[in-house]
């Protein structure tokens, strides 16, 4: 099964209604999808996290490399395109566009061997995965408890069984809408925040300290991914668990972090850390620090099945009848072709996502979606 093409997809729409998080502003909604084909007439889809455009330029450097190469020679091709392009960085963008083209990859392995990918990388210890709504940013222009309320009511209605709203905006009025919401959600509602690294250790302990008793079930992106130091610091002055690593790249990256004892939660990207192979990989190390997996999701269907395989193969910890599955994130911000661009779109039932049982990563592209929401620049 020869590689033939590789195609980038740069998906965008306008928000009529902007929001941010305290690390950006989204006036725009952009996604990179990328598909493989092959000369057996197999076709692969992959996503990569991160800006489309940059994204899409290494993909076209990488081509070269991969054209005429077998699709099933999944690990070569990866180390492959890693050596190439180490000088150029060994994370960010280089990482960006190899998670694609890993799961572009493993998408083909999948269709040519005609089981799902979850079976592939060694099978599922489970086919049903509780969600998380994902939400909370603050809309430009309105209040923001107000706003943030009636948006967590829509998540309450249908059937969230967990919440993770943004925080970063100022340490008094993040205190206050955790309040809110906490008392708004109840006690059965599990409840987390983000800063998306908008604090120093020294805010994020001040806001940890002063909710410690809304049952917060994780405190994610407290500090810059750089700062590991503090992070060891913030996990020692309060008591909230610390979750980290959307942008922690590739086993090294990672294993850094954990090294520094950062985070009691690892939340890897498959669209960003390598794919995957890398993904899998990075198990292996959550086992040997102790640290539990729940990934980072952000992204089109692509993103959403491509993590839902990975979800499956997370062993239980700790290993016990008891063990809770990790949360899926299930994005619930404005994006009309998150859904569109497949014909099984996923859905919450009762409030847990199903891992697809297709071929690959089991989900059937609508290329008319694709052209409708093409970006209007070159890619
Ligand atoms: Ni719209
Ligand atoms: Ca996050």
């Amino acid at each position: 099964m020869k590689i033939t093409h590789i195609k980038s997809h740069h998906l965008s729409h306008s928000l009529e209604k902007p929001f941010e998080s305290a690390s950006m502003t989204f006036t725009s909604r952009e996604h990179l999808l990328l598909e493989i084909l092959c000369d057996n007439g197999l076709i692969g889809w992959g996503e990569c996290l991160g800006n489309p455009i940059v994204n899409a330029a290494y993909i076209k450097a990488m081509t070269p490399l991969l054209i005429g190469k077998n699709a099933l020679d999944i690990e070569p091709i990866w180390l492959h395109l890693y050596h190439t392009f180490r000088d150029q960085g060994q994370r960010g963008a280089t990482l960006n566009a190899i998670s694609g083209i890993d799961i572009a990859l493993w998408d083909l392995a999948g269709k040519f061997h005609q089981c799902p990918i979850q079976q592939l990388m060694g099978g599922a210890f489970r086919q049903r995965i509780p969600a998380y709504a994902t939400g909370g940013f603050r809309m430009i222009g309105e209040d923001r408890i107000t706003s943030l309320l009636t948006e967590i009511a829509e998540y309450k209605q249908a059937g969230f069984e967990a919440v993770k709203i943004k925080i970063g905006f100022g340490v008094a009025l993040d205190v206050a809408s955790i309040r809110a919401v906490r008392e708004f959600l109840g006690d059965d509602i599990e409840l987390m925040i983000d800063a998306n690294h908008g604090y120093d250790h020294i805010d994020a302990a001040r806001v940890a300290n002063q909710v410690a008793d809304c049952d917060i079930a994780w405190f994610e992106e407290p500090v810059v991914p750089e700062a590991l130091s503090s992070y060891h610091k913030l996990r020692t002055s309060q008591s909230i668990p610390l979750a980290g690593g959307e942008t922690w790249h590739s086993r090294w990256g990672i294993n850094e972090a954990l090294k520094q004892n950062t985070v009691d939660i690892l939340q890897p990207d498959v669209c960003g850390v390598g794919g995957l192979s890398e993904a899998r990989k990075i198990l292996t190390l959550c086992d040997v620090h102790g640290v539990r997996c729940v990934p980072h999701v952000w992204g089109t269907s692509v993103a959403l099945a491509a993590s839902l395989h990975f979800h499956a193969i997370i062993p239980p910890s700790p290993t016990s009848p008891g063990s809770a599955s990790p949360r899926f994130e299930f994005d619930q911000t404005h994006n009309p072709f998150r859904a569109s661009i497949v014909k099984q779109p996923f859905t919450l039932d009762n409030g847990c996502l199903n891992v697809p049982t297709g071929h690959g990563l089991g989900i059937e592209i609508v290329r008319d979606e694709l052209e409708k929401y093409a970006a209007k620049t070159p890619s």
